[in-house]
């Protein structure tokens, strides 16, 4: 029988994500927030699960996600649902639903789960923050969502990341391509790895997206989309390629790039983190989804967009030793040796004031409230003794740096605090651009 007072733990693939940690998922989500307002982007929320036909439909039968990756149940009423394995079919699935005016820009932050083996930078919930652009083909919109994502990793600091672009052609041209594709695989089939053997006529382009040695030995040969790409296709990723080049964002044409999910249509692209060595170095992409709303049951609608996985993203700052988890720290530590309720009045007043206080507790003894005012890395010890409380004033203690300690009257407290507070000062920008 299973041990009932046994420490339960979070599930395998799955991860708290704590304090002092979380202080960098407040700024990064905060700074992506941010850039999308100055984009037209509005925030989009959904329900974490959806029927999961929507996924099928969107997504594809054939694909991985689907296939394999689905947390998929009957839930108590026999409906049968799924958690959402990524942002794109929910969002354009409302964007179905309650057809807002068009272009329709929307930004997310979410989890998204795929039942996966987990590995470093692969788990079983990870969390996107994304956008998705829907009602206009323009392919300014395209290079509008790439550079949004490539100026993200810049401002944090990352070096590292590089750009793969691909234009996967449209319902028009694409079947010549596959017919080549089919027939180039057909004479190989026997190198390909087992699992594509038998599949690989029903959707030839996972092959590409196969990493294994076999496969890439196959594919290395195989005939590339963009020789096959129609007039409008070809001038499409023309003109995308070209205000890339105009904003500075590098990339590399890799005609390989098929993405996981089956909605693609011309534009693709993939962000890779060198500085990961794991195969799981993806740290976002997108692409656009010509057919997606048309086939969710809305109409004829273009959009596109991009997923960056958060935690992914986060390693990769790891790696290059940017954007360090570094939180803002309080500007006092009210210091209480008189019973609490004065660091109790003192807190309150100093937050309503805009100014951080963070306090002990318990009635604790000076000398450990000093430690834990130290260990908080607060800039000043603001302390109440009984001399203090008699002569109506708080000794201001520096904890950050040499200087002498100062009695400031009890009424002046917030203000002179606020002329030295570093809650305004904290919000620095860590990268370019
Ligand atoms: P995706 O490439 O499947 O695209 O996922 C986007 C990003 O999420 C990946 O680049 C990676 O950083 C992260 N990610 C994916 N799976 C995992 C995992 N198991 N563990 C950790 N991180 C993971 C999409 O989901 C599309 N919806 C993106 C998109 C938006 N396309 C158009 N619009």
């Amino acid at each position: 029988m299973a041990d009932q007072s046994a420490p339960l733990r979070a599930p395998a693939g799955t991860h708290d994500v704590l304090w002092p940690e979380s202080a960098r998922w407040e700024r990064l989500v905060a700074e992506f927030a941010r850039r999308a307002q100055l984009g037209g982007f509005g925030l989009v929320l959904n329900p974490m699960f959806e029927d999961a036909q929507l996924f099928r439909r969107g997504i594809g039968d054939e694909s991985d996600v689907v296939r394999k990756e689905m947390y998929e149940f009957a839930d108590r009423g026999g409906r049968d649902v799924a958690l959402r394995p990524e942002g794109t079919a929910s969002v354009v699935r409302a964007f179905v639903q309650h057809r807002p005016p068009v272009p329709w820009k929307a930004w997310y932050v979410t989890p998204a789960f795929r039942y996966e083996r987990p590995q470093a930078g692969r788990y079983k919930q990870h969390h996107q923050l994304g956008v998705e652009v829907l009602g206009t083909d323009d392919a300014d919109v395209d290079v509008e969502v790439v550079t949004m994502a490539a100026d993200l990793y810049g401002w944090l600091g990352l070096r590292q990341v590089e750009l793969a672009l691909n234009s996967m052609g449209c319902t028009r041209c694409r079947p010549a391509y596959l017919a080549a594709l089919v027939a180039y695989l057909d004479e190989h089939r026997d190198e390909l790895r087992d699992e594509h053997r038998d599949r690989y006529r029903a959707n030839p382009l996972r092959v590409l997206d196969c990493k294994s040695p076999e496969c890439r030995a196959v594919t290395d040969g195989a005939p590339r989309i963009t020789d096959y790409l129609d007039e409008t296709c070809s001038a499409h990723l023309a003109r995308v390629r070209d205000g890339l080049d105009e904003l500075g964002v590098a990339y590399r044409l890799e005609p390989r790039l098929v993405r996981g999910l089956d909605y693609y249509t011309r534009t693709t692209f993939e962000f890779s983190a060198r500085s990961l060595t794991s195969a799981q170095n993806a740290v976002g992409g997108g692409g656009r989804y010509d057919g997606l709303a048309e086939a969710l049951g809305g109409p004829p609608t273009p959009g596109i967009g991009f997923g960056i996985g958060i935690e992914r993203l986060l390693l990769a700052c790891d790696a290059e030793g940017v954007f360090a988890a570094n939180p803002p720290p309080p500007d006092a530590f009210v210091v209480d040796v008189t019973g609490g309720a004065a660091a109790r009045a003192l807190c309150g007043e100093l937050r309503r004031a805009g100014l951080g206080a963070v306090r002990a507790y318990d009635g604790r003894s000076l000398k450990a409230q000093l430690k834990q005012a130290d260990r908080s890395g607060a800039r000043y010890a603001l302390i109440v003794g009984p001399e203090e409380l008699a002569g109506d004033v708080v000794t201001a203690r520096p904890l950050r740096a040499e200087g002498p300690q100062e009695a400031v009257a009890r009424a002046e407290v917030g203000r002179w605090l606020a002329a030295r507070s570093s809650t305004s000062d904290t919000q620095d920008t860590p990268g370019q651009p």
